[in-house]
């Protein structure tokens, strides 16, 4: 919960003590430098011994609870009917009301399925906003992506606190356009991620459930990010102000015929699920399960995992547990903006997000502005954070490249693991880096895979500033690291 101290400030306020601490290093900024060269410059090539803070993302890496690594260490193993499984399904059944539930081993594998069953050739999936493994998976099954979110989704300074929400006007003319039958299912996305972890209405649920009623279409929902997206429901929408965590889970859950999510997110371990109502649903993709992921009492998950997740969802129900990020995110947003910093605002979950193409308006979006400015982030500070921008995209079918919407670098902020002097670090050196802005130039592939190229392609500055960047910081920093 958020605390005012006497004096006026306010200050994000940790709800849980520290019991396991893991040591950092910090590398002196020649030695960043190299890191970043030897990692082709992209931040998910980088080892993390060579990482101060890591914020590349929220997923797996969440600090999980002392309950959660207890119940570790009771779980089940068999391969058929074991217990853990048992104990899972039954929290499933209690958090969302559903009655079936398929385990899968992450959030893509989810998609997978969902993809394969429900996406024929020529189909659209219309969304609030793409993820990329989403989409991936969709063009894989010959299907196409339709965002149809509401104009305010990419204004990048704002104040429109559900940013998340689809646009149902631009669904119905859609759907109008294509034909219901064109259309393979409706897919919201909770915490809208690469609109920078902005969330949904419960309203707009309610809204667009009735469009999909009107047209005969299947809900789906992804909840990987559901826990901040309740965190806000409760304290930026008016109508449930007075409801309890528990009872607008459930609600949203009444409002979907498939909700998925990736357990690296949503219950601080490591997994996945697939939940709803209809046996029917359940059974088209029922097969799939044994065939990609694991028996279906397991799903290619460690019955280890399974444990913590079944405790974390309990967890998840939690208002002082699901506070823990959005508060943090809210004070870094709130620190940045007020030096100047372009940041996406108003501040959601998942992380703090630098807007990359007003940070570095002198480089070009196709030297991949966002890319170059997570680059020089981890120069600057041993800080990881992860483009979502351009390179985050795939090329056309005819080979051109789609210029991001937005190009954003994402610091996200893991779940109860950085505390407030490490925030108050970054805010520091990501200052700094602002005020030395136009030392930083582009990048350019050495070698871009075709799928999925900001997993592991590799780029290079396109001129010398890399050096220039750590000459600078050398002459203002000192030894200092
Ligand atoms: N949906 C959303 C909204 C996600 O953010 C992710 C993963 C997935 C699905 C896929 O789940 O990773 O378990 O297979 N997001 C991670 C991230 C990768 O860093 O934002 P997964």
């Amino acid at each position: 919960m958020g605390f005012v101290k006497f004096h006026g400030e306010s200050v994000p306020l940790e709800m849980h003590k520290v019991r396991i601490v893991q040591k950092l290093n910090l590398l002196p900024v020649d030695e960043r430098f190299g890191c970043a060269t030897a990692a082709g410059n992209n931040t998910f090539l980088l080892q993390n011994a060579d990482v101060f803070l890591d914020m590349l993302t929220d997923s797996g890496v969440n600090a999980m609870s002392d309950r959660q690594l207890g119940a570790m260490m009771v779980a089940d193993d068999s391969y058929a009917g074991s217990a853990t499984y048992a104990r899972f399904d039954d929290k499933v059944r209690e958090i969302f009301g559903t009655k079936f539930l398929l385990p899968v081993h992450q959030g893509r594998a989810a998609e997978n399925i969902l993809s394969q069953v429900f996406v024929k050739p020529g189909q659209i999936v219309p969304m609030n906003y793409h993820f990329t493994t989403t989409k991936a998976h969709i063009t894989l099954n010959g299907g196409a992506v339709e965002e149809i979110y509401r104009d305010v989704a990419l204004e990048t300074s704002s104040e429109e606190l559900f940013k998340g929400d689809m646009d149902t006007a631009k669904l119905e003319a859609l759907i109008a356009k294509h034909g219901a039958d064109k259309i393979a299912f409706v897919r919201l996305e909770a915490g809208t991620n690469l609109i920078g972890g902005q969330p949904i209405s419960l309203a707009n649920m309610h809204a667009v459930r009735k469009v999909c009623d009107k047209h005969g279409l299947i809900l789906v929902f992804d909840a990987s990010l559901m826990a901040d997206n309740l965190w806000f429901i409760k304290t930026r929408e008016a109508a449930y102000k007075n409801a309890s965590i528990r009872d607008i889970t459930l609600e949203i859950s009444s409002l979907m015929d498939i909700t998925y999510f990736s357990a690296r997110k949503l219950g601080c371990a490591r997994g996945g699920g697939i939940v709803m109502r209809s046996e029917d649903l359940y059974k088209q993709m029922r097969a799939l399960v044994p065939l990609y992921e694991g028996f279906l009492t397991y799903g290619g998950m460690s019955v280890r995992e399974i444990e913590a997740l079944t405790v974390g969802l309990d967890e998840t129900m939690d208002e002082d547990m699901i506070s823990q990020g959005p508060i943090f995110i809210d004070y870094m947003v709130r620190e940045l903006e007020a030096r100047g910093v372009p940041v996406i605002t108003p501040p959601g979950g998942l992380g703090c997000h630098l807007n990359a193409l007003k940070f570095l308006d002198h480089v070009p979006q196709s030297q991949y502005s966002g890319g170059a400015l997570a680059s020089a982030l981890y120069i600057s500070s041993g800080i990881r954070g992860m483009e979502r921008g351009t390179l985050s995209e795939q090329r056309n079918p005819d080979g051109s490249e789609p210029l991001a919407q937005m190009e954003l670098v994402r610091l996200a902020l893991p779940r109860r693991v950085f505390t407030l002097s490490q925030v108050k670090y970054a805010i520091d050196r990501i200052t700094w880096l602002y005020e030395n802005r136009k030392i930083v130039g582009g990048l350019e592939w050495i070698e871009e895979p075709e799928i999925l190229r900001f997993f592991y392609g590799t780029l290079r500055p396109v001129s010398d500033w890399q050096q220039r960047l750590v000459a600078k910081f050398k002459a203002d920093f000192g030894d200092s690291l």
